[in-house]
């Protein structure tokens, strides 16, 4: 058994919410992992050139290539994106949207895996959360947990945050507030979203310990795919 994480912000390891989040589901599923940023990566999105319908191959040449065999090998998925406009990223909207290679001519290569959905976000994480749970639906992946958390926004640290109208810090504090370290928000700091991590950390690693049923997590997520089509929700 093999998971891969995945982590789609662009800022380093030690800045990144999303790094920190990602990592602890990781070390806690009991399994080995691979844990991939995608900071500095080339991903564009799809470009709809169905030079894919054939083999279920991209031939778009970037840095998704060395990522597809990761992700076919894969047994479960820990994907983790930050919160830009009220939803995941583009660099982790380009990298979902290439998972369009897998899907031609009934493709099953992921039908039935597992998967865990982080987000973090300035405000809030659950936004791009969400956006990959339905990700993982569209491959008929099942979202055992969905972990999300508050993380540094740029603006504390622009040199601006403490007048900018329109920065996230003049959103979050009182007027006159003045930014000192210990206010600046971060995931290490949430004792709930980090034992969120954790548990679903542990919840997967259990699915997998059961031995999955591909098969039926299949079914069961093709069935919710067709109440989303159907009611919208
Ligand atoms: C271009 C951009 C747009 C953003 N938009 C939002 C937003 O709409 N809502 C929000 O809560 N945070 C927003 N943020 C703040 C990030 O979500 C926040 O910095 C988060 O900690 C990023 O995750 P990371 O620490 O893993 O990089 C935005 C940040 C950037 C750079």
């Amino acid at each position: 058994m093999k998971i891969l994480g995945i982590s789609g912000s662009p800022r380093n390891e030690k800045q990144s919410g999303v790094y920190k989040l990602v990592q602890t589901v990781l070390e806690n599923t009991g399994y080995d992992y691979a844990h991939v940023s995608l900071k500095g990566k080339i991903i564009a999105g799809c470009i709809a050139c169905q030079g894919c319908v054939k083999d279920n191959v991209c031939k778009v040449n970037d840095d998704m290539t060395e990522l597809r065999e990761k992700i076919v090998e894969a047994d479960a998925y820990v994907i983790g994106a930050p919160n830009y406009y009220s939803t995941v990223n583009a660099l982790t909207h380009a990298f979902m949207e290439r998972w369009f290679q897998f899907r031609h001519q009934e493709g099953d290569l992921l039908w039935g895996k597992l998967g865990v959905a982080v987000g973090v976000g300035g405000t809030e994480g659950k936004a791009p959360a969400n956006e990959i749970e339905k990700y993982f639906l569209y491959s008929f992946i099942e979202t055992v947990a969905n972990v999300s958390g508050q993380g540094a926004a740029s603006c504390y640290t622009c040199g601006h945050g403490e007048t900018c109208k329109v920065g996230i810090p003049m959103m979050l504090h009182d007027e006159g507030f003045k930014i000192t370290e210990d206010m600046i928000p971060d995931v290490r700091k949430q004792p709930e979203v980090i034992d969120a991590a954790v548990n679903a950390g542990k919840l997967l690693g259990e699915r997998l310990r059961v031995g999955h049923d591909r098969a039926k997590v299949t079914e069961k997520m093709q069935n919710k795919m067709m109440v989303m089509f159907e009611t919208g929700v």
